[in-house]
């Protein structure tokens, strides 16, 4: 298996190989694109009868008749709409007479080394040595539309990933319906899905379920990925646990409005489809134009989730996240959100920075209320001017006197946004996304700015960089508090409304990649009412991003494992609040805030001069912490050792480092139970016949040891309380 990819003349066939999973297309006679396999690697190309085209009494060369049964049992590559597969379509094309129908077949291939960008969309990437590409070339000769199915095979990180151009090469107007990035046709094996939903502050629960006949989907119309579903399905073999069983997962590189589909249908085959929701969606393709659809990432394992998720995490740290931040040492910082909300001055910010960087702490961070009258959440959204009340003499001073303490400065904007009370909507009522005659619907009591039109993203994108000149700026929080509604701008015509979803999406994103051009060295968190952006779109522009307003250390349990399931720990914004927890009105001990927020980015979000003196004695050595294990959380591989969400009265992760040299074990005891044992936890990744040290302890132990027998933590009684161990080889 050396090259990923690979072309079979005589059997018509694509294998594409990562380093133990194997992806065969093949093509039938006529020119359909089929899929045949994926799953552990192969080293031959076979499999080619999976296609079924002669168990069919169906020949499109020979016989017409029973075209309809083809299409509806072929497992086919990118099935489209009004021609007969009643299954879900990936493709729907109307014509300039209002008719959907489509049909693709073959016309050319190309096989390249490296990977192409995606216009304006965020998209994975890696070298010539890292990554191949397949384009399949396939073409509706009546409506002369031309489809280029792209894979990108990484084959150490065993990820592929696949997107869709569509092109107009005719020259009647054609609309677009519905486009999916791609879709996965299998027969079933008792198939479970596995997705992750919430709400707000209490996002990316893992849910797991049989799949039934019939369509199975999460999905979000609300113009963002949403807190309530999130882009990301897989499906998991019955046995499937962290280390056994196979899974077939997908996530979507893509911020708004999606769809996750699984459909068992009357066959028992399985169809796995993901794109951009087609409720609310479509795309007019004039004649010579293209529409790029975003790319979606496939992993497959047959070594349970732990494996999928840490091939994921190689593949986003490797060839997603693009920020100088990625594997850099992030500054501890302080947020002042928890501590003040909106009632702050130059002052109070002072005093939490003096004594912060007493205790070790590195940046504030100014939150939410530092501009134009905004004393509390229904004003000034849009008017990006410092309220120099609060921030006498000025946000300059203000910065200038943090970095004299020896801190660095972070700002808060919500740059998608406009609150009726404020001087830009009054001067620019339509800049609001708004169907004419009616009254838009408010969310936070504020509107959702129209990023379709280039004026209104040109201005707010010089609002955000003029104060970012204006002093030295280390870090921004890019925030978004609201679901979009009332969808129409007064810049699309009537037949164009449908694409104001994805017109916005593209907005926010060339918005972020013109902060990160002019702003290279700024370290940028995206955040939307907590965790309800948190995709891999946005990890392409921020290195980490906002997990959940619920800084609770219990809640953000459930939260940061099915976030962890898919995210790096280096991505996932985590914060040290006060208590009692001011969503839940929970107790949690200080040591458990920090070792749960420990497994992501690490801060605080608190007013360091009211806490206790207790607990704020315990900051230097948390902040001790997080320098001493940062690399080893960035850079090393995540196992989930157990899980207060299967109903265990603990929950325990480990993070081992790629060369097995050291390993950081934390344990929490959710809830104490009578009469308990010590329990037994089996460590991972550590190298079998090496010595490990148990840190602050004499104890020694072999890795096998560790792996095999496992690490006893011992039995004390207490709720909530967590346990750190660290291994070190000898
Ligand atoms: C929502 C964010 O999640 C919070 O952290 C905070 O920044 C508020 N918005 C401010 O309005």
């Amino acid at each position: 298996m050396n090259m990923a990819i690979r072309f079979d003349e005589k059997k018509k066939m694509f294998q594409l190989n990562t380093k133990h999973s194997t992806y065969l297309i093949g093509l039938t006679p006529e020119g359909y694109v089929g899929h045949v396999y994926y799953g552990k690697g192969l080293h031959n190309m076979c499999g080619g009868y999976l296609l079924r085209t002669e168990e069919l009494p169906f020949t499109p060369l020979v016989n017409e008749r029973e075209k309809i049964s083809f299409l509806e049992r072929f497992p086919s590559e990118y099935p489209t709409g009004g021609i007969g597969d009643y299954r879900e379509s990936c493709l729907d094309v109307k014509n300039e007479s209002g008719s959907i129908g489509c049909e693709l077949l073959f016309e050319s291939y190309r096989i390249q080394k490296g990977k192409k960008g995606l216009p304006g969309l965020p998209a994975s990437f890696g070298t010539e040595d890292e990554v191949e590409t397949l384009e399949i070339l396939c073409e509706d000769k009546i409506l002369r539309l031309r489809v280029i199915l792209s894979y990108s095979v990484f084959a150490a990180c065993d990820i592929i990933t696949r997107s869709v151009q569509v092109e107009n090469a005719g020259n009647q107007r054609l609309r677009l319906e519905k486009v999916y990035s791609a879709c996965l046709d299998m027969d079933n094996r008792e198939y479970e899905m596995l997705t992750l939903t919430g709400s707000w502050a209490r996002e990316r629960h893992i849910q797991r379920g049989r799949i039934r006949y019939g369509k199975q989907l999460v999905s979000s119309v609300r113009g963002e990925s949403s807190h309530q579903e999130h882009p990301f399905i897989a499906l998991v073999t019955p046995d499937t646990t962290q280390e056994t069983g196979e899974v077939y997962a997908m996530n979507f590189v893509y911020s708004g409005n999606f769809i996750a589909q699984a459909e068992l249908n009357q066959f028992d085959q399985v169809r796995m489809v993901m794109g951009i929701h087609g409720d609310g969606f479509c795309w007019n393709l004039k004649p010579g134009e293209v529409f790029q659809a975003p790319e979606t990432v496939l992993a497959y394992s047959s070594e349970g989730l732990g494996k999928m998720t840490r091939n994921l995490h190689d593949f986003y740290r490797g060839h997603l996240i693009r920020s100088v931040y990625k594997y850099k040492k992030r500054p501890v910082l302080i947020n002042n959100w928890e501590a003040t909300y909106f009632d702050f001055n130059s002052e109070k910010l002072l005093d939490i920075a003096r004594s912060a960087k007493k205790y070790g702490i590195e940046m504030l961070v100014m939150d939410d209320g530092w501009f134009g009258k905004r004393d509390q959440d229904d004003k000034s959204l849009g008017d990006w001017t410092v309220n120099e009340e609060k921030l006498a003499p000025g946000l300059l001073d203000l910065v200038e006197k943090v970095r004299e303490i020896g801190l660095e400065f972070g700002i808060w904007f919500e740059p998608e946004m406009v609150s009726p009370d404020s001087d830009l909507y009054r001067a620019h009522p339509d800049w609001a996304i708004q169907i004419p005659g009616r009254r838009p619907t408010q969310g936070r009591q504020q509107y959702v700015l129209d990023l379709s039109r280039s004026e209104v993203s040109d201005y707010i994108y010089k609002c955000v960089a003029d104060i970012l000149h204006s002093a030295p700026i280390s870090y921004v929080k890019w925030d978004m508090n609201r679901y979009l509604s009332d969808i129409g701008s007064c810049c699309l015509d009537k037949d164009s409304q449908g694409e104001l979803f994805h017109r916005y999406v593209l907005g926010v994103y060339e918005m972020q990649e013109r902060l990160t051009t002019e702003f290279p060295e700024l370290l940028l968190e995206n955040c939307s009412s907590g965790g309800a952006r948190f995709d891999p779109g946005m990890l392409y522009y921020s290195p980490q991003i906002w997990c959940s307003d619920d800084t609770d250390a219990i809640e953000r349990l459930r939260i940061q494992e099915g976030t962890a399931l898919i995210y790096p720990l280096s991505t996932i914004g985590a914060h040290v609040s006060d208590c009692p927890n001011h969503i839940l009105g929970r107790n949690t001990p200080f040591s458990t805030r920090a070792d749960i927020a420990l497994a992501g980015t690490f801060g605080y979000e608190l007013d360091i001069t009211k806490i206790s003196e207790e607990d704020r004695a315990q900051i230097p050595g948390q902040v001790e912490a997080c320098h001493k294990y940062q690399e080893l959380i960035q850079k090393g591989d995540y196992y989930r050792l157990a899980s207060w969400s299967d109903r265990r009265p603990y929950d325990c992760w480990e993070v081992a480092a790629k060369d097995g040299s050291e390993a950081l074990v934390t344990y929490i005891q959710v809830l104490s139970v009578p009469n308990m044992p010590s329990r037994v936890i089996r460590l991972k990744g550590l190298e079998a016949l090496a010595e490990y040290r148990l840190e602050g302890a004499e104890d020694v132990y072999t890795g096998e040891e560790l792996m095999n027998c496992g690490f006893l933590i011992p039995a004390e009684p207490g709720d909530f309380v967590s346990s750190r161990y660290h291994f070190v080889k000898k």
